[in-house]
């Protein structure tokens, strides 16, 4: 069983993990030079290489930074951007920051909530619709704002999100992203 070498310790993690994803974690510990104040550029790291923050992946970091795994958890838990858990095959945010939310962004996120029936930060039982939720995505100009997938979409109301929602559960991909545009009454 391979083990990996840092200047805090030793740990050993499964075969299957020992692959590119650590070694790209590796090169961020390396170029931070195991600070422990690089704690949320090496999480932020990790998280693009192995796509969300699972326990095995804490610990090393924890221990490669010589940091408790309370503290890196408690880190990586507290900040929205972190997953602990892997996302679904999509994944829709909703910006919940202040220009947001008196445009109407609660009603947006209800209304997903109540469709997809699953809380926010939660994903359906297929794997395949995540919903997040955000401070802000510095979109302020076009909120409401709301993520779907990689693409901002601004102005949007429950019924537009809703739909675009839905086409990813019909066809299995997000072609309605560029779609919804403002309704008359949010512009
Ligand atoms: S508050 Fe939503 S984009 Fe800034």
């Amino acid at each position: 069983m391979p083990t990996r070498q840092g200047p805090a310790s030793t740990i050993t993690v499964s075969p299957d993990r020992c692959t590119r994803q650590y070694k790209t974690l590796d090169i961020a510990l390396k170029r931070n030079h195991y600070q422990p104040d690089a704690l949320i550029e090496v999480l932020h790291k990790a998280q693009e290489s192995f796509g969300y923050l699972e326990d095995e992946v804490l610990l090393y970091i924890a221990r490669q930074l010589k940091l408790p795994l309370s503290r890196v958890y408690g880190v990586a838990s507290f900040y929205h951007l972190f997953n602990l858990r892997p996302s679904g095959v999509h994944r829709c945010v909703v910006c919940l920051g202040t220009a947001c939310y008196v445009k109407g962004a609660s009603q947006i996120l209800s209304r997903l909530e109540r469709d997809l029936q699953l809380k926010v930060g939660e994903t359906t039982a297929d794997g395949e619709i995540s919903l997040l939720s955000a401070r802000c995505l510095g979109a302020c100009g076009i909120a409401p704002a709301v993520v779907l997938d990689e693409a901002i979409a601004g102005q949007q109301t429950p019924e537009s999100v809703a739909q675009a929602v839905q086409t990813w559960s019909i066809h299995g991909q997000s072609s309605s992203l560029d779609a919804p545009p403002a309704s008359p009454e949010r512009r």
